[in-house]
């Protein structure tokens, strides 16, 4: 990874601060894009004790708002000369519902819009960088969702569980529609399970909920280590090179869902996602 470029978001916390560290260890320069200057020096702090990596970089938006994506990816383009890996895997799960400024269901917005609106901007530029690849971290929560066409927003009912596995499910129609726009472009886009893993995933909770998310994860979960796993493999492996579309876990390929698996709802996620964008389709 010497001498390439990696873009990612939700690198200070959790699966992502991993995956961006162990990328850091294979000469990768990391490029992060986060809400929290704090939190994005702290993970700076770890990423250099790794070696003298030169130009960590970080880029500041709250990425539920479509504006702040649009903002930062703008200044991406502006100042990074390529792209060679862009990571999408900043989320969260919210056991009530909550809107953005903009109007959007909170877990709509950073889980799904976040990564098709952040991924759109920056395509040129990861066009232009020869074997680029994208990688989004979508979930096995998306097993038993079904996408309302009629109300993505989840006005009509709200479960936070339920809502956050249909925005798992449309990372995975997200990338299948992007893989296939992406055919013969010598981009490669694939998504992940990283497995259910010991964060800080889940703790923005209060109430029974997020008492009982924290209870479970020392229990039962794998280590942040481990859940970057196959973000690293599809990061960096040369046995993924080339290789598009796909869903993995424990790195290797999986089957989702027969809903992850439809094209017509891929693409008409992607259809409404650039309207409510306002990007075209
Ligand atoms: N943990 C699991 O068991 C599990 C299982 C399957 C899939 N996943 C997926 O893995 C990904 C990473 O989650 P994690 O477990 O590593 O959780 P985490 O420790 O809570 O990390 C989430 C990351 O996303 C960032 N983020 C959240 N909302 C944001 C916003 N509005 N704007 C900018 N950044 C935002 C956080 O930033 P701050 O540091 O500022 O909070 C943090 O860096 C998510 O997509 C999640 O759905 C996790």
């Amino acid at each position: 990874m010497r001498g390439k470029t990696v873009v990612i978001t939700g690198g200070t916390s959790g699966i992502g601060e991993v995956a961006a560290i162990e990328l850091a260890k294979k000469g990768a320069r990391i490029v992060l894009i986060a809400r929290d200057r704090e939190r994005a020096h702290a993970t700076f702090a770890k990423l250099n004790a790794i070696e003298a990596l030169s130009a960590l970089t970080g880029y500041y938006g709250d990425l539920s708002l479509i504006a702040d994506v649009k903002r930062v990816a703008e200044q991406i383009a502006a100042v990074e000369p390529k792209i060679d890996v862009l990571i999408n895997n900043a989320g969260a799960m919210f056991t009530s519902r909550q809107t953005t400024a903009e109007g959007l269901e909170k877990t709509f917005a950073v889980n799904h819009m976040a990564y098709f609106v952040l991924t759109n901007a920056l395509l040129p530029k990861i066009k232009a960088t020869p074997g680029a690849r994208i990688v989004s971290t979508a979930s096995d929560a998306h097993r038993g969702a079904k996408l309302d066409f009629d109300d993505l927003q989840s006005a009509k009912s709200y479960s936070g569980f339920s809502v956050y596995g249909e925005s798992k499910l449309c990372n995975i129609l997200f990338n299948r529609e992007l893989a296939k726009r992406l055919q013969g472009s010598g981009v490669t886009a694939n998504c992940l399970h990283p497995g259910f893993v010991a964060t800080r995933f889940g703790d923005n909770n209060p109430g029974f909920l997020g008492v009982a998310i924290r209870i479970a994860k020392p229990l039962a979960a794998l280590s942040p280590e481990k859940g970057a796993e196959t973000i690293v493999y599809l990061a960096s492996s040369p046995q993924v090179e080339g290789k598009s579309g796909g869903y993995y876990y424990k790195c290797a390929p999986a089957t989702p869902t027969k809903e992850a698996q439809s094209d017509a709802d891929a693409k008409r996620l992607w259809d409404v996602s650039a309207k409510i964008a306002g990007i075209g389709a």
